[in-house]
């Protein structure tokens, strides 16, 4: 007997998750990890959040909800748009989903179809590719530069051979920290348009910058496939709850995708999340951290002979250029586990050309951690 199974899933692992089994491994055995791996906030979900959800699960039957979510959450992230961007945005457009990483799932297969060419940048996101080649729609990687911000640029787009479909963009990305200006933003839109490009903007780390206002591809595109999250700011990453705004055109298909793929999202993370939007002050409180934890790792990872780092305008991360200690980051990255107990992320998740010569910093931790992991990594670069 020989059954089939399906070239489809033959797909990249995600190095990251890797790495933190590894370090795991490594706590459970009694070592010291820190981690700066992980891509979740060291928080908890804001308190009222919590308490919503005990109200609710007291309250609520917890059926299933509308395949786009509850109306009352949709209209919250409306006022969200209007409160946060100054944008007005139809609820009816507003699509509530299992994390970003469902949005995606969802928003890939109503634009595009197999076959289809889709660009993205390296370094980036690695689940965009890998989702897109599970689907049959062929990724198309555009190699940035730092001079760009680790961004894709118009002129990049033009050399790319072949026509394309569309583009993924995340300002701040994953893994630079690295944001998309208003002007360029424009620029990038409006080449996307005149070419018949699906914008798909990942805005899921809007509201952790330093000193930038995140800008939604929105106010240039409104035929732009907006994504987010509550994940990141809103530091409720295992609730699994996300969004998108889809052009009115694409909602019914979406809505349709959606019944027969997930039914709906999860409803007790939809009602908590109505009391999200109140949780500023404790929200702005874990900005705060990340803020300090940032500029430890700037200030010390120089010292420890991690000198070469992208300017991380937002997000919780740092991409550091290491070719001057390895060619190899995987194994790096093995050996700074085991000799330092620092767990890092090799760049070759994020980027399968010049990811061996990089390494990704998460500074989403404690400030102790910070402090402990560089000192860890002073001492062993010594
Ligand atoms: C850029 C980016 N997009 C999307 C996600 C997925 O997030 P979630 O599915 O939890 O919303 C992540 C997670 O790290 C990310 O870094």
């Amino acid at each position: 007997m020989s059954l089939k199974i399906s070239g489809r899933g033959q797909i990249d692992p995600f190095i990251v998750m890797d790495v933190m089994r590894e370090a795991n491994v490594l706590d459970a055995a009694g070592e010291d990890i820190v981690h700066l791996e992980v891509g979740q906030p060291g928080t908890s979900a804001p308190a009222r959040v919590r308490d919503a959800a005990i109200a609710a699960l007291n309250a609520d039957r917890l059926g299933y909800t509308d395949a786009l979510g509850i109306p009352a959450l949709r209209e919250r992230l409306a006022t969200h748009y209007s409160d946060f961007y100054g944008v007005s945005v139809d609820p009816a457009r507003i699509v509530i989903t299992t994390g970003s990483s469902g949005a995606f799932l969802l928003a890939f297969l109503a634009a595009f179809d197999v076959g289809d060419r889709v660009a993205l940048a390296a370094p980036g996101y690695p689940a965009y590719r890998n989702i897109l080649t599970a689907l049959g729609i062929e990724p198309v990687i555009v190699e940035t530069r730092l001079e760009d911000r680790f961004q894709p640029t118009p002129e990049l787009l033009a050399r790319v051979e072949g026509r394309l479909d569309g583009l993924i963009v995340a300002s701040p990305s994953n893994p630079t920290g690295t944001m998309i200006g208003a002007a360029e933003m424009a620029g990038l839109t409006g080449y996307c348009r005149e070419n018949d490009i699906r914008f798909v903007s990942d805005e899921i780390y809007h509201g952790i910058t330093y000193g930038h206002d995140s800008l939604t591809a929105l106010e240039h595109d409104p035929e732009a496939v907006i994504i987010n999250s509550f994940s990141k700011y809103f530091s409720m990453t295992g609730w699994r709850l996300g969004w998108m705004i889809v052009p009115p055109e694409m909602t019914r298909s979406i809505e349709c995708l959606a019944q027969n793929l997930f039914i709906s999202p999860p409803t007790l993370s939809q009602h908590a999340a109505m009391a999200a939007f109140d949780s500023q002050e404790e929200l702005q409180s874990n900005i705060a951290r990340y803020a300090r934890n940032r500029d430890i790792l700037l200030a010390e990872l120089p010292r420890a002979g991690f000198d070469r780092l992208a300017p991380a305008d937002g997000a919780f991360y740092i991409y550091a250029d290491v070719g001057h200690m390895t060619n190899d980051s995987a194994e790096f990255c093995r050996r700074m586990l085991t000799e330092a107990q620092v767990a890092a992320t090799p760049g070759l998740d994020f980027d399968p050309y010049r990811g061996n010569t990089y390494v990704r910093f998460s500074f989403a931790g404690s400030e102790d951690d910070m402090t402990r992991a560089v000192e860890r990594l002073r001492r062993w670069r010594k």
